[in-house]
C-alpha cells in the first residue's frame, strides 16, 4: 500500500488549515444534516476528519460522544491542540479506514471528502463493510463525495466521482437513502467543487 499516512501528514504539516481546497470556515452542511438525522445524545464518528472544525462545533453544541478518525496523526495533533481542554471529551483514532477494525458502534458516521479517495473497488467494499459493522442499525451515514462533475483529483491524489445513485449503489442493500443534495463548495482559491451529499440509514 502506498504511504497514505506520509502523504497526508506532509499536507497537514506544510499547509495552514485555510490553504487547502477543502477548507470551509464553518461545516454548515455537515452540522445541518447531523442535527436533522442524528442526536447529540447519540454517538458520532467523523471519518477522514482532517483538521475540520466539525468536532469543535459538535462539542460546543453538547454532543457527548464524539470520535474523529484520520490516517494523518499530524491532522489529529492540530485538532487536539486547537481544542485544548475540549480535546479530553473527544476520542482520537489515527488509522487508515481501509485497515481499521472498529471495536464499538456509532449512531452516526460522517465523512466529508475522504471516501472519494478510495479509487479501488476492494477499498470501497472494505469501507462499506466497516460502516455496516460500525453503524448501529437505525443509525446513519452522512457522506459527501465529489459529484459526477467534480474534480478527478485532489491534493495530488486521484478521486472517484459520484452522483446520488452511485453512492447508494456503492453502499448496497444494507443502507437506504434518506436524503440527497448537491453542494457547490467554493475553495479558498475561488474555484468551485461540486459535492454529492447523501444521508443513508443503516437497516
Ligand atoms: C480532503 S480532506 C477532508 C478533511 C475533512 N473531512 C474536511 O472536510 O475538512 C481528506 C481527509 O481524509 C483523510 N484520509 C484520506 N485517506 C484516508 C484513509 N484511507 N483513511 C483515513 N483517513 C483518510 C486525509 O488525511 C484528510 O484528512
Amino acid at each position: 500500500m502506498e504511504d497514505t499516512a506520509g502523504h497526508w501528514d506532509s499536507v497537514f504539516a506544510t499547509k495552514a488549515s485555510d490553504e487547502v481546497s477543502w477548507f470551509q470556515a464553518q461545516p454548515t452542511t455537515s452540522i445541518r444534516l447531523l442535527e436533522r438525522w442524528a442526536s447529540p445524545a447519540g454517538s458520532v464518528i467523523d471519518i477522514g476528519a482532517g483538521a475540520s472544525t466539525l468536532v469543535d462545533v459538535l462539542v460546543d453544541a453538547g454532543w457527548q460522544d464524539v470520535t474523529v478518525l484520520d490516517v494523518s496523526a499530524a491532522a489529529l495533533t492540530k485538532v487536539r491542540n486547537r481544542l485544548g481542554e475540549g480535546a479530553e471529551a473527544v476520542t482520537f483514532i489515527a488509522a487508515d479506514v481501509r485497515s481499521w477494525q472498529p471495536n464499538r458502534t456509532y449512531d452516526a458516521w460522517h465523512d466529508r471528502a475522504a471516501f472519494h479517495f478510495l479509487v479501488e473497488q476492494a477499498d470501497r467494499d472494505r469501507y462499506v463493510a466497516m460502516a455496516a459493522q460500525a453503524v448501529t442499525p437505525g443509525g446513519v451515514v452522512v457522506l459527501a463525495a465529489f459529484a459526477d462533475d467534480g474534480p478527478t483529483e485532489c491534493s495530488g491524489l486521484p478521486t472517484s466521482r459520484y452522483g446520488t445513485d452511485e453512492l447508494v449503489c456503492a453502499f448496497g442493500p444494507a443502507f437506504a437513502l434518506e436524503h440527497a443534495e448537491r453542494e457547490e463548495h467554493t475553495t479558498p482559491f475561488g474555484t468551485i467543487q461540486p459535492f454529492s451529499w447523501v444521508v443513508l440509514r443503516h437497516l
